[in-house]
């Protein structure tokens, strides 16, 4: 959770990883990068990710993109992904190529934060009252169960498993608990699982009380069964503070509170890796918005930019030390809402520019 700081030279700009990828992924990632040069010193070094690395190199995650990351003091990454299932299974997933980085990097910890913006409480999916003072976080693990089980597919027959460790469920289960233990008061740990009828949930959730018990006893902890918890985000979402769940679930979960936000266009993320050691050094952290490459909307200049550009800020609060800079810009994105900029997807027609413009306004 601490920043890692730089690694050499005095004052050298921050290096950043920028791997734009597909679709919309360009489109918000200039618009974060004008935020941040805005703010700040930075050396960015573009590399290619996802469809846009299949089309140059085969590969989705281009041997040179993964090394230009383990060099960056941090990784921005937009989207990847064509929204289409190729007809041959064998081929080449833009996806895998923000799998793999994840799993090189030790991403296993993502946190996907979701507040209401007063602002946006005319456009809001959710009724004003029920979304009203929400303000939680999801913490997602990232590298675990489903997406990175056992598989394998015969003509007509596929399976994925899920499997977890207790250590990979305690140690993202621990990034939940120093996150609350920081948030203050009403600070709480809302463990989701499927206790019920999966053995990793119930190995989930033992993992979690027992950390609890021994290491955190004044944080406030609860388990929702995943189902029950899909309902009461949306119905009672102001009710949550640290969401920890597993990979899929968290996947799932995260989109549907960006009603809660007003549009999955505004959610950013942070994919936190495990501290330094003899091994891997320090290692860097990754952020990106919450959404896909959108190849419905992409190319047109539509995109709500405001996912990206808060990712960038939480790049420099988690990833760079840079706090202040991170407030700056959470605060101009605040108030560019509040002065009425609204995308398409937030019920206007400003452009992904235009909205950019108003950030930078109000920086
Ligand atoms: P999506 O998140 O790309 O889009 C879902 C809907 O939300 C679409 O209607 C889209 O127009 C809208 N939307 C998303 N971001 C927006 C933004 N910033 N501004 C305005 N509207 C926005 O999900 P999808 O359509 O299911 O997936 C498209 C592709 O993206 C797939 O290939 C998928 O695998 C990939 N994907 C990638 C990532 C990632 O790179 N981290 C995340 C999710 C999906
Ligand atoms: C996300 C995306 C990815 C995921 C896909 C693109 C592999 O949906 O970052 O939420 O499922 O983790
Ligand atoms: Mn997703």
């Amino acid at each position: 959770m601490t920043a890692p700081g730089r690694p050499s030279g005095p004052s050298r700009p921050f290096r950043i990883a920028v791997l734009a990828g597909d679709g919309i992924g360009g489109e918000v990632m200039d618009a974060a990068l004008d935020v941040l040069r805005a703010v700040g010193d930075f050396h960015f070094d573009e590399q290619f990710i996802g469809a846009a690395a299949i089309d140059k190199t085969g590969v989705p995650l281009p041997e040179a993109t993964l090394a230009a990351c383990r060099a960056a003091d941090a990784v921005l990454l937009g989207a990847v992904g064509t929204g289409e299932t190729p007809a041959d299974p064998e081929a080449p997933r833009p996806e895998a190529g923000v799998l793999t980085l994840r799993r090189a990097l030790g991403l296993y910890a993502n946190l996907r934060p979701v507040r209401a913006f007063p602002a946006l409480s005319d456009v809001c999916p959710l009724k004003p009252e029920r979304v009203a003072g929400a303000d939680l976080v999801v913490v997602r693990e990232l590298t675990g169960g489903l997406y990175f089980g056992r598989r394998g597919r015969t003509a007509d027959e596929a399976f994925d498993t899920c499997s977890y460790t207790a250590h990979e469920i305690e140690r993202v289960s621990r990034v939940a608990f120093e996150l609350a233990a920081r948030r203050g008061p009403g600070a709480r740990v809302t463990s989701i699982d499927k206790a019920n009828v999966l053995d990793t949930s119930r190995l989930w959730r033992r993992v979690v009380e027992d950390l609890a018990a021994r290491e955190y006893p004044h944080v406030p902890v609860a388990h929702l069964l995943v189902d029950t918890a899909a309902m009461r985000l949306v119905t009672e979402p102001a009710a949550f503070d640290v969401v920890l769940t597993e990979n899929m679930f968290g996947d799932i979960l995260s989109d549907q509170t960006a009603a809660v936000a007003g549009s999955l266009g505004l959610l950013p993320s942070a994919s936190l890796p495990a501290p330094p050691d003899p091994e891997h050094g320090v290692r860097r952290a990754l952020f990106e918005p919450v959404h896909g490459s959108a190849p419905d909307i992409a190319g047109r200049g539509l995109a709500n930019p405001l996912g990206m550009v808060l990712s960038a800020a939480l790049m420099l609060r988690h990833g760079l030390g840079r706090a202040a800079a991170a407030d700056a810009v959470e605060s101009a994105v605040d108030t560019a809402l509040r002065r009425g900029v609204r995308p398409p997807d937030l019920g206007g027609s400003a452009t992904t520019a235009d909205t950019t413009r108003a950030v930078l306004t109000a920086l």
